[in-house]
């Protein structure tokens, strides 16, 4: 996992007035809304012997711990130690580590590293706006980055999809075509066509597609839209557990159903068809080894594999600054 980058987490509607607790980044965590409604997240561990803190409960917008009753607040300061009294300072160490978190779009962000090194609100999609959406949790049991690569890989799919998306054989792979729009996001073009006996054309032979064309879309960490339509997407968010566990929060937007009543049958058939899908590709990139995706792993990559190396150079490179500002800091 790449430091000092935010990550989407989790969904809005997870996140009530009641602590929950969730694992994420290898570590477990508690969050909730405060009285403002603001998500906060703290470590799900109480500082003072050790009781997860997500099996406690609000008590004056404070998080009580349910063993001994420490309270904590929005900055995962200690401000109640019930066993000395209420008239008694708490001790400045009494208190556990926090993530600044972030809502937008339906999504919750935590700020994964120091938050000195926070520049700016995270990357979304920013043609996604007034579109209706539903959102399925799909759990796989790999590292976040085989899951994005997984998404960028263009050659897989008349194999792997031969009977849903991937039907007519369409195996070879001309390009594909990227593009960096921002230092944090590209978008990639998908040429496969049937193999006609020539050469696959080289990416610089290719085009962009026209705006409202078929295309990916990947925003750094962990942000990635299949553009099918102006009306139809589907995006997911890779969510990282640890090291062998990725939550996929898959998620179908349209626009195209504006009756309320027949919207969510659409959306529950789509997301069927897009989990369907998805469960094709879970299958074989569990079994991928190694199990966290690098530069140089010594995979035999081809020149189809191009999106997943662009994504592998940048992956690198903020791996590399972040340990860099580590050995700073
Ligand atoms: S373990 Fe939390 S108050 Fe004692
Ligand atoms: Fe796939």
């Amino acid at each position: 996992m790449i430091r000092n980058q935010w990550y989407v987490i989790a969904s809005s509607d997870e996140i009530k007035e009641k602590p929950i607790g969730m694992k994420r980044f290898n570590e477990k965590l508690v969050l909730w809304r405060d009285k403002a409604g603001k998500v906060v997240c703290l470590f799900d561990k109480c500082c003072h012997r050790g009781v997860a803190l997500s099996k406690g409960s609000i008590v004056h917008d404070h998080l009580q711990c349910p063993f001994h009753g420490l309270a904590f607040d929005a900055e995962g300061k200690c401000v109640l130690v019930p066993a000395n009294g209420k008239e008694a300072s708490v001790p400045k160490h009494y208190f556990v580590n926090k993530y600044t978190t972030h809502e937008a779009h339906g999504f919750i962000w935590i700020f994964w590293g120091d938050t000195d090194k926070i520049q700016s609100e995270p990357s979304f999609f920013n043609n996604l706006y007034g579109m209706h959406y539903a959102t399925k949790k799909d759990p796989w049991k790999a590292h976040y980055s085989r899951v994005i690569e997984n998404q960028l890989d263009c050659a897989h799919v008349p194999f792997i999809h031969k009977k849903t998306i991937g039907r007519g054989n369409k195996t070879m792979v001309d390009g594909p075509k990227v593009v960096w729009k921002k230092d944090d996001q590209f978008y990639m073009y998908v040429y496969n066509k049937l193999d006609d006996g020539s050469q696959p054309k080289k990416p610089n032979e290719l085009k962009e597609k026209p705006e409202g064309s078929q295309r990916l879309e990947f925003i750094f960490p962990n942000l990635w839209q299949n553009y099918i339509t102006s009306k139809m997407r589907i995006v997911g968010a890779f969510v990282p557990i640890d090291d062998e566990h990725t939550i996929l929060y898959l998620r179908f937007y349209q626009n195209f159903i504006n009756i309320p009543l027949i919207r969510p049958l659409v959306h529950w058939l789509f997301m069927k068809f897009n989990i369907k899908v998805a469960h094709e590709d879970r299958r074989v990139v569990e079994t991928q080894r190694p199990i966290i995706s690098r530069l140089n792993i010594g995979e035999k990559l081809f020149q189809a594999d191009l999106p997943i190396i662009e994504y592998r150079k940048l992956r690198e490179q903020l791996l590399k600054e972040a340990d860099k500002s580590a050995e700073v800091s």
